[in-house]
């Protein structure tokens, strides 16, 4: 991860120099500090070049320097926009930007002179998620092609109040890491077990875990969940990670709930060729999940956590389920398997149920990767939510809105749980093509009792075909900082 400190601002003797600066600004303002620092050290050779370059302050708007004098290598602008009304977002963004323009240098400092604690902590986590790379499986690239950043010096007034909101934004950003690179695994790495593994080294950072194999969800009676599995070589998993942070260690615990599906082929039901390897990242609700705790305990949260992860691989090999098999869930619900590519809600009965009737949670909220139509939908920008309880519903949307995960309720209804009724079963896993997402999401509706419960189907947001501000292209990680922040403003403290 990048490395981030933080010093008393002053101008730098040498090195790369961040100015974030305000809309209509000038060095007389509070973002202007340093500006009018490396002004004066370069003898106004900052203001001339950032007027050539038309330089204004807008939002997102950057121009680069370089070698202005003073020992500088170079110095970046950055425009923050009009500084009232200045959100975290933005401000993530910046950080974001400013990372993507240091790329050849190793080390830069970043004025936040003009901003409180808080939106410098928001700097320097827009920084260190855009610096994220997976490169573990690159052994060519030359050492003058990766990026060097390495260290990034937030230069405050406040050190020490910046240094104390930085520190729990790092938690977070270790989980979103976490998230990323299991998603980021190629498939043959990351099969169940290996996933499991990972995941019990989560307790070198305080969680407690407990890993389950076939044998003990076929003796709870798995069957959803095993039968999606057992046309694999690879055994299934299910692990459940423990996170006490409440002082009343007795509180009923949230419960967040990942679909794992490590590969998806389709099974049976097999998938078209073509762009079939995206399904290494249909455990993105699981890795989700996982980095959520991950976050959680890296924060030292105030709450008591539960994560629970479905980890299976749907293969078609000569045991795998077909369609039209029959199987009885966990909840003592049987379900009419139509199409084994619809395994996904599969997994999540079993799971779910068993959140429910083990941990009688005050909420329960899962994610999955878990239909094209819901990308169809809401397509690459904002992922689609179910929920039984509108003040949850409530709060998931408010924390989608100030960390930028967007979120958007989707209806359940009766007339759409109708469509899965079966003629031999008490449902089957496919609706029809319309309201594929809604269907899906009735289906696991069935397996809720009377708990606050919110589906969120990530399809269409866990993986980022393009570079944006604070996300490189890959694994987004989706739902990590969503989930922590709705923890952190309604059920801490
Ligand atoms: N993992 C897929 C959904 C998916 C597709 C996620 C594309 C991300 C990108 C899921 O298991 C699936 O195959 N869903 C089917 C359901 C259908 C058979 C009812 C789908 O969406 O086509
Ligand atoms: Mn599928
Ligand atoms: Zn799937």
């Amino acid at each position: 991860m990048l490395d981030i400190a933080v010093a008393k601002s002053a101008l730098p003797k040498s090195g790369a120099l961040v100015l974030l600066l305000e809309e209509g600004g000038t060095v007389d303002s509070p973002t202007g500090a340093l500006w009018k620092a490396a002004d004066e050290a370069t003898g106004g050779a900052v203001s001339r070049a950032l007027a050539v370059a038309e330089f204004k302050g807008k939002k997102g708007q950057a121009t680069t320097i370089l070698a202005p004098g003073a020992g500088l290598s170079r110095v970046i602008a950055v425009g923050l926009g009009k500084l009232d009304g200045l959100t975290g977002n933005t401000a993530e963004a910046v950080g974001g930007t400013a990372v993507a323009a240091l790329a050849k240098e190793p080390a830069a400092a970043v004025s936040t002179a003009g901003l409180s604690p808080d939106l410098a902590a928001a700097v320097a986590l827009g920084a260190v998620l855009r610096a994220y790379r997976f490169d573990r499986y690159r052994t060519k690239e030359k050492a003058e092609d990766k990026p060097k950043l390495a260290k990034l010096t937030l230069l405050a007034d406040n050190a020490a109040k910046v240094k104390s909101a930085w520190t729990p934004q790092k938690g977070v950003a270790e989980g979103v890491f976490l998230a990323r690179d299991l998603v980021s695994e190629p498939p043959n790495v990351l099969n169940p077990p290996e996933m499991a593994r990972r995941i019990e080294k989560l307790s070198e950072i305080g969680l407690k875990i407990e890993v389950l194999g076939p044998k003990e969800m076929k003796k709870l009676g798995f069957g959803a969940l095993l039968g999606v599995a057992q046309g694999s070589s690879q055994e299934a998993r299910m692990v459940v990670m423990h996170w006490n942070g409440a002082p009343a260690s007795k509180d009923a615990p949230l419960c967040f709930v990942g679909k794992g599906v490590t590969f998806d082929t389709g099974g049976i039901s097999i998938k078209p060729a073509g762009g079939m390897e995206d399904m290494k990242w249909d455990m993105g609700g699981s890795g989700t999940v996982v980095g959520l705790m991950a976050a959680l305990a890296g924060r030292k949260a105030k709450v008591n956590a539960v994560g629970l992860v479905g980890l299976v691989e749907n293969m078609p090999d000569g045991n795998a389920q077909r369609p039209g098999d029959v199987v009885t869930t966990y909840s003592g619900q049987t379900v009419e398997v139509i199409n084994t590519d619809a395994e996904g809600r599969l997994v999540l009965a079993d799971v779910l149920w068993y959140a429910q009737e083990k941990f009688n949670p005050r909420f329960m909220i899962d994610l999955a990767t878990l239909t094209g139509a819901m990308m169809v939908a809401l397509g690459h920008e904002t992922a689609g939510f179910f929920a039984n309880d509108d003040t949850i519903a409530t709060q998931l949307f408010d924390a989608g809105k100030a960390t930028g995960e967007a979120v958007w309720r989707m209806p359940l209804g009766e007339a759409y749980d109708k469509l899965i009724k079966s003629d031999i079963a008490d449902m089957k896993n496919i609706g029809g093509r319309a309201g594929g997402a809604i269907t899906a999401a009735q289906f696991i509706q069935r397996f809720v009792n009377d708990k606050p419960w919110i589906h969120i189907d990530i399809a269409g947001v866990a993986w980022s075909g393009k570079d944006t501000a604070t996300i490189p292209k890959g694994a987004t990680a989706f739902g990590v900082r969503l989930l922590d922040r709705m923890v952190a403003d309604h059920y801490e403290g």
